[in-house]
């Protein structure tokens, strides 16, 4: 179980500071594979550079299985981001090492993370469906198939938690179909947990749960319904409310009640919170 409590995230540039995360919390179940949208710059590779260990929180916590991350000494940090996280970078170029092919990528990173199997690299290949491109050079790949590999890689030192920032902002959307099916298999066969970072709605829609972030904080969440029997899903949306008892209202569901002014009427009607329009 990954748990954030009251994550800050301040950058200072040029004497400037940038609120990337205004006191974000979020519980994320183990084995859960969700996704995480919310306008550019919302702080959503922040919130996964943290839960991976990458970047420190200026204020707040993320505890994983019940562990404070932030009490881990460098040593563990390293084992911790080698070990139990796999990373899909935003920037691919990151991902995958031009020099080295499909399967030497693979293998580099499990003699990383001391896990080193060659048999088992090959199955991660089949497993992502490249195993014919094995020999291959990232630049002798398509955007869809070197994404692939970078999932085998993210995968090389069997992570409980995967961390995919933007996997498709790449690649067409029926490859994006592809690989958010994929994730589904991953999901489904090894039971990881899976934080996809997408722009692309009709892919949050493939999650069990879709989280919005804005100004820094996460203000809606919609979580699917599967009635199994019937095969029907649908979506329920749920605003968020914090620490404060603050939730944040959306333009169209003010624009839907006729609500213009920074003033509204709350009242509690039959167990119900009203709120509207003042008289
Ligand atoms: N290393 C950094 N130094 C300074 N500011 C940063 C740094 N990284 C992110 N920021 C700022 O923090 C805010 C959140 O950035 P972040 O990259 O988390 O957004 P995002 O939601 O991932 O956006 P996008 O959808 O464009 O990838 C932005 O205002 C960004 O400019
Ligand atoms: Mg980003």
């Amino acid at each position: 179980m990954i748990c954030c409590d009251g994550l800050v995230k301040i950058y200072m540039t040029d004497n400037r500071k940038v609120m990337a995360l205004e006191g974000l919390d979020i519980t994320i179940k183990t084995g859960e594979m969700m996704a995480i949208i919310g306008k550019s710059g919302s702080g959503k590779s922040t919130l996964l550079h943290m839960i991976g260990g990458l970047e420190t929180p200026t204020a707040g916590s993320i505890l994983i299985d019940g562990k404070d991350i932030s009490t881990l000494k460098e040593k563990e940090i390293v084992t911790y981001r080698r070990n139990t996280i796999g990373f899909l970078w935003q920037k691919s170029a990151r991902n995958l090492f031009p020099y080295l092919t499909a399967l030497q990528n693979i293998e580099t990173m499990m003699r990383l993370g001391k896990k080193y199997s060659k048999e088992r690299a090959i199955k991660l290949l089949q497993a992502v469906g490249m195993e014919q491109h094995a020999n291959k050079f990232p630049n002798q790949l398509s955007g869809g198939e070197q994404q692939r590999v970078s999932i085998a890689v993210a995968l090389a030192n069997q992570p409980s938690i995967l961390l995919a920032d933007e996997p498709t902002g790449a690649v067409d959307s029926q490859t994006a179909q592809q690989i958010f099916q994929l994730f589904h298999e991953l999901n489904c066969k090894l039971g990881i947990t899976i934080i996809i970072v997408t722009h692309d709605l009709a892919l949050a829609d493939k999650v069990d749960r879709t989280v919005l972030i804005s100004d820094g904080k996460i203000s809606t969440e919609k979580i699917r319904q599967v009635q199994k029997a019937a095969d029907f899903q649908s979506h329920e949306e749920y605003s968020v409310m914090d620490k404060a008892h603050r939730i944040q209202l959306s333009e169209e569901v003010l624009e839907e009640a006729g609500i213009t002014s920074d003033k509204v009427k709350v009242e509690v009607v039959e167990g119900k919170v009203v709120i509207s329009r003042p008289e």
